[in-house]
């Protein structure tokens, strides 16, 4: 089997006590498996409860849904790389686009917070993709390789191996409306050829992300271009995100 991650963004949900519920039934019904990778990113409050609940499971990583640039310092409601991995996160999302687009977040931002984490030893998973009348325009390619650009500017050749990438469409994401797989395929290899003209190795993982679920997730992920799934609402449930894991 060629190596796939899943990744589940609990987003604003699941508490500290429900997070260790989950991983108990979760941890019951997904068994370690070669060429498996899972990533959790829970809210903050609860990635030291998640953390700590899959401590024994090496294919199992957590991770931050936001982090601050600076290391410390007056940024009231924000998280440092340093307190995210005190948390016991060993790596966060970038550029959501919930970040990106309810909370005003800039590529140049994402640029900092993805140098931030790798400086510190930790993994990004830098999410990029269009808006709907972006994609209507005609210009998904050219966004998504803005952000690209943007998010991993500065990257000293060797951290890319802790560099992950999600091809999130704004429009499929919470919606219902998920991408293709040969529409996913096409962006992913745009973005494929784009990390090579950045210096990036290759093997840096392409995920998709945007209404995956149970009913879909098979024909996604049997695109070869997709190396994984990043999920919102159909990881919150531990047996359907069980099932949707286990399934490959
Ligand atoms: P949904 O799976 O709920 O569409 O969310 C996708 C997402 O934003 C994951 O980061």
């Amino acid at each position: 089997m060629r190596p796939l991650i899943f990744a589940a963004n609990w987003k604003m949900h699941i508490p500290p006590a429900e997070a260790r519920a989950f991983a108990k039934h979760f941890l019951g019904s997904v068994p370690l498996a070669q060429g498996r990778t899972l990533w959790f990113f829970p809210p903050a409050v609860s990635i030291e409860a998640t953390a700590e609940a899959f401590r024994e499971r090496p294919d199992i990583h957590v991770g931050a849904q936001d982090v601050h640039w600076e290391p410390k310092g007056a940024f009231t409601g924000a998280i440092s790389v340093p307190l995210a991995q005190g948390a016991g996160a060993v790596g966060a999302l970038v550029g959501h686009s919930e970040r990106r687009h309810v909370f005003g977040e800039t590529d140049e931002e994402t640029g900092r917070k993805v140098r931030a984490l790798l400086a510190s030893g930790a993994s990004a998973m830098l999410c990029v993709g269009e808006k709907l009348a972006e994609r209507e325009a005609g210009e998904t390619e050219a966004v998504c390789l803005r952000q690209l650009r943007a998010g991993l500017a500065g990257v000293a050749a060797d951290l890319w191996s802790r560099v992950l990438i999600a091809y999130e469409p704004v429009w499929a994401i919470g919606t219902g409306r998920n991408a293709t797989p040969a529409d996913a395929a096409v962006v992913h290899r745009a973005i494929r050829a784009e990390l090579g003209r950045l210096g990036g190795p290759p093997g840096i993982p392409i995920l998709y992300g945007g209404s995956v679920n149970k009913g879909n997730a098979q024909a996604l992920l049997a695109e070869r271009q997709i190396e994984g799934v990043l999920v919102g609402g159909a990881s919150l449930d531990p047996a359907g995100w069980a099932e949707i894991v286990t399934t490959y």
